[in-house]
């Protein structure tokens, strides 16, 4: 059921794909059903050329046959289609479950235009039930640590097979576990003024429309 909303979303954000649009190709469960659709509309003749969030996102979109370009070789991104953990009412969200928050935050910052799609569970009143991804050197990462925690936050090393996850950047996540009761927008623009801090998986509202899938069907909601 999750699986088939998270599809039908992703479908009705591929309606917004134009022939020669530079897509920004979003990573997780549900930007995979929009890198599938991208390359089923590739096959039906449409010119796209992507840019990937993500090295899984990459290597899917190079096994459905879309060209993907690196970042730096593009003139523009018209349109970046990438799912979230957690998005409140004023489309302010969490992301980073999948570790690739800072490539998809720069991505989403140079798009003319993002779309964000999630199947309904993905909505909340307030942010703060999924845990803030914050991607951080390896280098001091263990003091860095202790000093979120000195603040009251519960900052939980990422592990992966038994080892620290490395992003696509080569780096560490710290997922925090403690709501902020400032908010996360604050606790944020916090994190981001400590060294070693690169990103933090809090996106303010970069979105112009979200889609949002239940059992009744799917939403398009405008910001
Ligand atoms: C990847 O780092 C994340 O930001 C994903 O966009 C987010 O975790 C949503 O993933 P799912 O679509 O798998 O729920």
């Amino acid at each position: 059921m999750q699986q088939e909303q998270k599809q039908a979303a992703a479908l009705k954000a591929a309606e917004y794909i134009r022939d020669n649009m530079i897509l920004g190709l979003g990573t997780g469960s549900t930007a995979y059903y929009l890198i599938r659709r991208a390359g089923e509309l590739v096959k039906e003749g449409m010119r796209l050329k992507a840019v990937a969030t993500s090295r899984s996102s990459e290597k899917l979109a190079e096994e459905f046959g879309i060209p993907v370009t690196d970042i730096n070789e593009v003139p523009r991104i018209d349109l970046t289609i990438d799912g979230v953990d957690e998005i409140d009412p004023d489309f302010e969200a969490v992301k980073g479950g999948g570790g690739a928050l800072t490539r998809e935050k720069i991505t989403a910052y140079h798009s003319k235009q993002v779309i964000w799609i999630m199947d309904h569970r993905k909505q909340v009143l307030k942010l703060g039930a999924f845990p803030l991804p914050v991607e951080v050197l390896p280098f001091g990462w263990r003091l860095l640590s202790e000093k979120i925690q000195s603040l009251g936050y519960t900052p939980i090393l990422r592990i992966e097979n038994g080892q620290a996850y490395r992003t696509d950047n080569g780096n560490y996540i710290l997922d925090i576990h403690s709501p902020s009761p400032a908010g996360y927008r604050k606790l944020s623009g916090l994190l981001r003024s400590y060294p070693g801090v690169v990103e933090t998986g809090y996106f303010p509202a970069v979105c112009s429309r979200i889609i949002v899938a239940d059992s009744a069907g799917v939403r398009v909601l405008e910001n």
